[in-house]
């Protein structure tokens, strides 16, 4: 049952994003702007309803030489680097590896008669997630930005309802890049031992390493120790993120401000 809620859950959240980032229509209402589509560097100059205004665009509208067969959608530049951040995370590759090809069955699990080849051959390409951790970095500080932006309507400072949703928004995701396994070697200076005499740093009297990299690699393990439940509460957040921006985009509710 757990395989199966689980291919049904990522097949869900990511459909729906999937379509929302593809259409690029209501994913903005000033202030805020959907993270299907944010940051945008460029965005249609007319034809999509909804869509970021030409003046919060990094480069402006699209070019002439965009071809005509491909949507005019901002997902295209920067914010795909979260599918591939997500794709290649240790915590969704176990997991949709189980749910869809039944393989490797979990320890001491008794599963399915198939020879399991670990991640070999085609599959060495996940190797690429220490680098989408860079995109997924700079992608975290662009959500930050356009979060604390949503304070901000006309230059007039207040907060709306859309706004709290979108610094949630950026905080979830966070809580989930600091559980990252690739960033907590990063930050633990991709030591493997700290208490080896290499590593370098001293002990103090209990024998805990004094290398300020520990005490990173310790802040990341809180993390790290929730990251299928930030992992899952991130991914839904974002889709609810992107799903008020649409009905306030719409028109279908109100959103409530000091504006
Ligand atoms: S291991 Fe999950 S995001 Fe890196």
């Amino acid at each position: 049952m757990q395989p199966a809620a689980t291919a049904c859950g990522l097949l869900l959240l990511f459909g729906y994003l999937t379509v929302r980032a593809f259409s690029g229509t209501y994913v903005w209402y000033d202030p805020y702007i959907s993270p299907a589509v944010a940051p945008a560097l460029f965005t249609p100059a007319s034809g999509y309803p909804g869509a970021v205004p030409v003046a919060h665009a990094w480069l402006g509208a699209f070019p002439a030489w965009w071809p005509a067969f491909l949507p005019q959608t901002p997902a295209f530049f920067i914010p795909w680097m979260a599918l591939a951040f997500r794709f290649t995370c240790y915590y969704y590759r176990g997991a949709y590896y189980k749910a869809v090809a039944l393989t490797p069955p979990s320890c001491a699990v008794r599963g399915p008669a198939r020879r399991y080849r670990g991640e070999t051959m085609l599959l060495l390409f996940q190797n690429l997630h220490r680098y989408t951790l860079y995109g997924a970095l700079f992608l975290i500080v662009c959500l930050w930005w356009e979060g604390l932006s949503a304070f901000f309507r006309d230059g007039q400072f207040g907060v709306g309802v859309g706004t709290i949703v979108m610094i949630v928004n950026a905080a979830l995701l966070s809580a989930y890049i600091l559980g990252c396994h690739s960033w907590r070697h990063l930050v633990g200076g991709r030591l493997d031992c700290f208490s080896c005499p290499h590593a370098g740093g001293g002990r103090d009297d209990a024998g805990v390493s004094r290398l300020p990299a520990y005490a990173l690699w310790r802040s990341s393990t809180w993390f790290n120790e929730r990251h299928l439940l930030f992992a899952w509460c991130s991914l839904v957040w974002v889709v609810l993120t992107d799903f008020y921006i649409y009905l306030v985009a719409t028109g279908t509710i109100f959103d409530r401000s000091t504006w």
